[in-house]
């Protein structure tokens, strides 16, 4: 059956109070929509976590820098419905963008330090936006849980930070990066690669493994990272952005994997923006 589509934070609001009131668990799966199976795996795991789940789809202006991105990010609402049937979620939450930002709205909510970096430098703004939509959707959901994906780890922290830091009743869980066949992380973006681009997109991940696996058995991480950048760019990749190792726990920058640390990565490749991460030593 499919799940029912809640516009308005009033009949959201008249749903959760009597769920709350039943003392019943809510778990959120905040989106932007174009569901694949990395939402899914997060719908499921907040199947197993909570008494009621909803899922909400809002293509969330402020986190965009640029506008073009914003035009084409890939909005497929029916067929989000229907991938969301066979879960049997308790509600769709899919606020229009004055019900998310009316009229004369000017409150921003921006952590600090964790954004400075990867993500937050290359993209200004855009964690401003997040941590601003993500605040007033468990405010106005309600949940007591909150289900993100690893494969933004970045953000995955800045929230986790945002909830602390604001007193925000809510356990945030990360769940492991789902991968196609070929190891490219799952994204709505990857809609928007070419047939030729989708064969090479892969070598993110491909380039990524290999260098965790040099740092990992000792090898120095700059040659490594130098080569994996030169093959990037060889096999299509017009702009590496970044290829970092990083603390898991804080993001500081690290030289050798001498605590918990990830390989971060956002790279180009035929118009499309594309970010992955993974652990080291894993
Ligand atoms: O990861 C996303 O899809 C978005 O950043 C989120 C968390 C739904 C906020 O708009």
């Amino acid at each position: 059956m499919t799940p029912p589509i809640i516009r308005t934070l009033s009949e959201l609001r008249a749903q959760t109070t009597g769920w709350m009131r039943a003392g019943e668990r809510i778990g959120v799966v905040p989106t932007m929509g174009a569901l694949h199976d990395g939402h899914l795996s997060l719908v499921q795991a907040a199947k197993d976590t909570c008494d009621r789940v909803i899922v909400t789809i809002f293509v969330n202006p402020k986190q965009f820098n640029n506008p073009a991105d914003l035009e084409n990010y890939p909005r497929t609402e029916e067929e989000d419905a229907r991938k969301l049937a066979r879960f049997n979620v308790d509600a769709v939450y899919v606020p229009g963008g004055d019900e998310m930002y009316p009229d004369r709205f000017a409150t921003t909510v921006s952590v600090e330090g964790l954004t400075d970096v990867m993500e937050g430098a290359h993209r200004p703004g855009h964690f401003d936006g997040v941590a601003t939509v993500v605040t007033k959707l468990f405010l106005q959901t309600m949940a007591s849980d909150a289900f993100f994906g690893e494969k933004d780890f970045q953000q995955l922290l800045v929230v986790r930070r945002m909830a602390r830091d604001l007193d925000i009743p809510i356990t945030v869980h990360g769940c492991p990066t789902i991968r196609e066949i070929d190891g490219l992380a799952m994204s709505s973006r990857n809609l928007l690669l070419s047939d030729r681009a989708r064969v090479t997109a892969p070598r993110l991940f491909e380039e990524m493994e290999a260098l965790a696996e040099g740092v990992a058995c000792g090898q120095e991480f700059a040659p490594l990272q130098e080569t994996a950048i030169k093959r990037l760019e060889t096999a299509g990749f017009t702009k590496v952005e970044y290829l970092e190792m990083r603390a898991q726990d804080d993001l500081s920058h690290l030289d050798a994997p001498n605590r918990p640390a990830r390989l971060f990565a956002a790279a180009h490749l035929a118009g499309v923006r594309l970010i992955d991460n993974i652990a080291i030593g894993d």
